[in-house]
């Protein structure tokens, strides 16, 4: 008797897989030394692969312009489904120029090494000050998000895409899983829920804290870390990785526990980036995700829960993954132990709550986190990472 596949089905219904077959492979080879070319910095690249690996499903390819004002205006593609961020591939005039519409173009990673195929359907002018005011709530160009876009060229080219070929993760080869990979792992070890957990800083008692909350409700959990481009200031991802793996081995049930990479680049759109994240991990089959406080924001540029409003503007069917929404967690120094406002009778100066640039001052300084808000293995490593 077959078995039944019971998982979440990804956005848009179908996972998208835009990496080119070896016969397919051979023919854009061939070609490839007559195409025009155009070289992706990292976040391109690694938006480049999203799409190929279907972690961006529906799309199949850079946005037109249709999609794209959709997406800046609504949150939503021109065909109704919600998405929040603009996935394009930005070119200055120059290279613009040179691309004619209805061709094919070489797409060539910082090294100029052959990643790619675009068949370019369309290019098209846009309006970054209304797409930074639109997506990232802010055009102050201090804002990450907003540097990058600013910095950017003045032309999207559009079109669907092809990966040549998905290669093994430099760093981390072993959590390499791509969505459809991730989906038959979810169904191999029965489980039927899953969270997804997104992040992009060394793990702490907080976040130890609304996992475990979230796990108690579900069947496994999907740790997924973003490892694409970050702010120079965050902390590099092979630190953030080893401490994962210190906290699997010696604070998580392993059985229940994948721990994969995210290759994306990190945007910094908080209530945007937030329906983003959580619908990049439907695709790889959660059914649900965390959304803590501040989820992918910087500095003050959002309020502390706008992430987990932002939710309330879409019909939960239509994101069709659940945001499980935490409130700022911290040790309460009355119960001993990580609460928040919603368990802990503590008055805020009871709690313990570092800031993670509170964290690195300390570590600079050659002092240890302290446990209330990192497990001592964590800080150690963190620290050594810091002295190395
Ligand atoms: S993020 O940019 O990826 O959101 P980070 O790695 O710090 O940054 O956060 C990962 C997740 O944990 C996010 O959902 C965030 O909202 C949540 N989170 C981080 N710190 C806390 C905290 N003290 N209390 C509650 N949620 C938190």
């Amino acid at each position: 008797m077959s078995r039944i596949v019971e998982t979440i089905a990804p956005h848009g219904g179908h996972l998208v897989n835009r990496v080119a077959t070896a016969a397919e492979r051979d023919e854009f080879m061939a070609r490839a030394s007559h195409l025009p070319r155009v070289r992706l910095d990292e976040r391109a690249l690694s938006d480049l692969i999203m799409i190929a690996i279907g972690g961006y499903s529906p799309l199949n390819g850079f946005m037109n312009q249709e999609d794209y004002e959709r997406v800046v205006e609504e949150m939503r593609l021109k065909n109704g489904l919600p998405w929040s961020l603009p996935i394009t591939l930005s070119v200055s005039e120059e290279v613009a120029e040179n691309l004619k519409e209805g061709s094919w173009v070489r797409l060539d990673d910082e090294k100029g090494r052959f990643v790619g195929v675009l068949e370019l359907t369309q290019k098209y002018r846009y309006n970054k000050a209304h797409e930074a005011i639109n997506v990232y709530r802010t055009d102050d160009e201090k804002h990450p998000g907003v540097q990058v876009l600013y910095q950017q060229g003045e032309v999207n080219l559009a079109g669907p895409i092809w990966l040549l070929q998905r290669e093994p993760h430099p760093m981390f080869p072993q959590y390499q899983i791509d969505p459809a990979q991730s989906r038959r792992m979810f169904v191999e070890r029965g489980w039927k829920t899953v969270v997804g957990f997104q992040t992009r800083n060394p793990i702490h008692r907080a976040h130890e804290y609304i996992i475990k909350c979230a796990m108690e409700i579900v069947d496994g959990l999907f740790l997924h870390p973003l490892v694409g481009a970050t702010k120079s200031d965050d902390i590099p991802a092979d630190v953030r990785m080893r401490c994962y793996e210190i906290m699997i081995e010696k604070y998580f049930p392993k059985n229940r526990v994948i721990l994969a990479i995210n290759p994306c680049a990190m945007r910094y759109a908080g209530p945007r980036e937030a329906i983003f994240h959580a619908l990049i991990r439907k695709n790889y089959g959660c059914t649900h995700f965390i959304v803590g406080r501040d989820h992918a924001g910087v500095g003050d540029y959002y309020g502390t829960y706008d992430a987990q409003k932002i939710f309330d503007e879409f019909a939960p069917e239509e994101i069709g993954i659940i945001p499980l929404k935490f409130e700022h967690a911290f040790w309460c120094t009355v119960t001993q132990q990580m609460a928040t406002s919603k368990t802990s009778p503590a008055t805020p100066e009871q709690r313990i709550h570092l800031s993670g640039t509170k964290v690195r001052e300390m570590l600079r300084r050659g002092e240890l986190p302290p446990p209330e808000f990192s497990r001592p293995e964590v800080a150690a490593e963190l620290a050594r990472a810091m002295h190395q």
